[in-house]
């Protein structure tokens, strides 16, 4: 008899939870007002998007479509989300929408559009006067009790903020990032359509891509793993390999495009439970100092992790995966690519910020300080 394989989640207690209501498919956009719950249609919803979807008209259809469907006051639109949501600004747009008897809120964009509906969904119903100036930046012992149920329309195929507990806002004058956390910070619908993801540029699909698989990575290699999140995280990567090679290659393929969008929702449902680890520790500070986009700050290193996490390892089937994915990141030349940003200077003065313990303590092996000048000195 062979003897059992020594896992690190064996014999351990486990759980795994996700409450998103997700809907997928070519054409899905049109179910947006007949979801399960449907949205009252005598009812009040507020939109988050960016100013190109109002430019192309898709803020247009959607108001149209709710029309149709009879919902009978104007959907409050607001198409001012820009990259990196900022916390005052997000307060001011909860506040100001007190009052206004909102019931349902769309987010229809990339990451940050999501993050940003998702952070006013538990600002508008608290009792707070700035809720997340008082809670983020004052350290208020506030829990997010209620929210507003967010539809999330991702965009792009990357962040997975559809379907994760989380939203990444930012306080760039004081050089703070934060997390908006809990169960109420769950959108209560994800709604994919990879039609919308079809106009999405070159560079953008693929920094949006990377952070796909950077998610998976970043759970396969997580404490907080679980045997499901493992298995979603693993799917996920096998579909990211496959897809973001071809979709860069044949941008106009749905095929390709939808595979894409199934390894982003895949890593976010993974993500949900495990967040992220060492990888999004160390971009934080390259984005908020730099401008990095997200997906380019947290796969630049991935090569250098992959080898890291794979070298001690007896075989796992997890490593036929991710030296894949090793193969494609280094044909990418992200160096290359960060340094267009960072104007190649030292990053390792900045290696205190990126062991910041809340995300890099996650990677579930060793990495100290001199590791990490090593990694990015590579
Ligand atoms: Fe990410």
């Amino acid at each position: 008899m062979t003897e059992a394989p020594r896992n690190k989640t064996a014999g351990n207690i486990w759980s795994h939870y996700n409450p998103v209501r997700i809907t997928s498919g070519q054409g899905a956009i049109d179910r947006l007002f007949s979801l399960d719950p449907p949205v009252a249609v005598g009812k009040r919803i507020f939109m988050v998007t960016s100013t190109g979807f109002t430019a192309r008209g898709v803020t247009a259809q959607i108001e149209a479509q709710g029309r149709k469907h009879g919902l009978k006051n104007p959907i409050l639109v607001f198409d001012g989300a820009t990259p990196n949501p900022e916390l005052d600004l997000l307060d001011r747009i909860a506040t100001g929408l007190r009052g206004k008897g909102i019931t349902r809120i769309i987010a229809l964009g990339g990451g940050s559009v999501l993050d940003t509906a998702k952070a006013i969904s538990v600002a508008l119903p608290s009792d707070l006067e700035a809720p997340l100036d008082m809670v983020l930046r004052q350290g208020n012992p506030h829990k997010w009790k209620s929210r507003i149920p967010v539809v999330a329309v991702p965009t792009t195929a990357g962040t997975g903020a559809e379907v994760t507990p989380f939203a990444t806002v930012w306080d760039s004058e004081n050089k703070k990032k934060y997390s908006v956390s809990g169960e109420m910070v769950y959108p209560s619908h994800a709604l994919l359509d990879p039609e919308l993801t079809l106009t999405l540029p070159p560079k953008e699909t693929l920094y949006t891509g990377l952070d796909a698989i950077s998610h998976a990575l970043e759970s396969l290699w997580n404490k907080n793993r679980t045997p499901v999140s493992e298995a979603l995280a693993l799917k996920s990567l096998s579909l990211a390999n496959e897809a973001l090679p071809a979709v860069l290659k044949q941008p106009e393929s749905l095929y390709f495009r939808e595979m894409m969008q199934q390894a982003a929702l895949l890593a976010g449902l993974a993500i949900s439970r495990t967040r992220t680890a060492i990888a999004h520790a160390i971009s934080y500070p390259l984005t908020m100092r730099f401008g990095v986009p997200h997906g380019l700050a947290c796969s630049f290193t991935l090569p250098g992790l992959i080898r890291h996490y794979t070298q001690a390892l007896n075989p796992d089937p997890r490593n036929a995966a991710m030296h894949d994915t090793l193969e494609i990141l280094e044909s990418l030349n992200l160096k290359a690519e960060i340094a267009n940003y960072t104007g190649g200077e030292d990053l390792s003065k900045y290696v205190d910020e990126m062991l910041y313990p809340d995300r890099a303590w996650l990677y579930s092996k060793s990495i100290n300080r001199m590791d990490l000048v090593c990694l990015l000195a590579k």
